[in-house]
């Protein structure tokens, strides 16, 4: 297996399955120093970078928190607009990346230019950790589901998916190019105008992935193990923030879960995941359902975090 210290984590694409499991195998071993809310000091001589040029409740928060977990530093910014990206002088990835670089020993960016983070892996002498690139992938958030689906469930192979949502989202490309690795059969339902492309179903079909596509919610949870959902109802991922205005619609029942859909349809010992932040399509009725696991990802977000930051700053092997 290739080493993780000082690697980039900018993509799914280029996980292998061995290296899915050794991660999830890191975090599991750093998870009590978490569930304790113990600071250890493994990271003691470490700052992490946060640059973030797009809005962020969880992954900027969750790559913190875990930095403080293991005894590490912090140190970024949370708005470009506040740095020299941001005014004037649009600073470019490269110039502002060959200062921070200096300013710490591992970056996380989220950007709303897609493959803004490779850009900045091309200049960076520090690893760069990808924190979403506009609609393009999201590879901390799906190996925070991953983990969540091998806790609550023990192993990964043999689970079957149901995906809905916006097949646009990054959540959803760092989703698909994962399942390759594992024997999942999934489902993705979304609305016509935000089905795969079909680009992304080429490749995910030469990486051997067994997917179907389905029109409604009903007609494809009865067989899930594992409901990973994201809204329809979306901002645009390629400004740097997209301010609500005026009314921005209902999500319609075909990429809706309900609890009434849960109890009816929904195997009964099937987990529900959500990225988060959501509208409407998870009402808040179903967060106390024994399917709903959405809050236990916050935690394991953090553990994911520690994991990542532990391999590619080389405190773990
Ligand atoms: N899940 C996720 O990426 O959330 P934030 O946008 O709050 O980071």
């Amino acid at each position: 297996m290739r080493s993780f210290m000082g690697r980039d984590i900018l993509s799914l694409k280029d996980f292998e399955r061995n290296e899915f499991f050794h991660v999830l195998e890191v975090a599991e071993e750093l998870e009590p120093i978490a569930r304790q809310r113990r600071n250890a000091d493994m990271l003691a001589e470490k700052t992490l970078v946060t640059a973030f040029y797009q809005p962020s409740t969880r992954t900027r928060l969750a790559h913190e928190a875990a930095m403080h977990r293991l005894g590490g530093h912090v140190t970024g910014f949370s708005d470009a607009k506040m740095t020299r990206a941001g005014d004037f002088y649009q600073e470019s990835i490269k110039d502002t990346v060959k200062m921070l670089e200096f300013y710490g020993d591992v970056i996380v960016m989220r950007h709303f230019q897609q493959g803004a983070p490779h850009e900045a892996a091309k200049w960076a002498s520090v690893p760069i950790l990808n924190g979403g690139d506009g609609w393009g992938e999201h590879p901390t958030q799906i190996l925070t589901d991953l983990y969540t689906v091998y806790r609550e469930k023990g192993h990964i192979d043999g689970l079957k998916w149901l995906a809905v949502g916006d097949m646009r989202m990054r959540t959803m490309h760092s989703l698909g190019y994962a399942l390759t690795q594992f024997d999942c059969p999934v489902t993705f339902v979304s609305p016509p105008e935000m089905s795969l492309t079909d680009e992304f179903k080429a490749e995910l079909k030469q990486y051997s992935l067994d997917f179907k596509v389905a029109d409604h919610v009903e007609e494809a949870i009865a067989d899930a193990d594992v409901i990973l959902v994201e809204p329809v109802v979306q901002p645009d991922y390629t400004k740097s923030r997209d301010e609500r205005s005026g009314d921005v619609g209902l999500t319609p029942a075909n990429y809706k879960i309900t609890r009434d859909l849960l109890f009816h349809k929904a195997k009964s010992d099937a987990i529900l995941l959500h990225s988060l932040p959501r509208m409407d399509e998870i009402p808040p009725d179903v967060d106390i359902t024994k399917w709903s696991r959405y809050w236990q990802e916050a935690f394991n977000g953090v553990v994911m975090r520690m994991a990542l930051l532990a391999l590619v700053l080389g405190a773990m092997e």
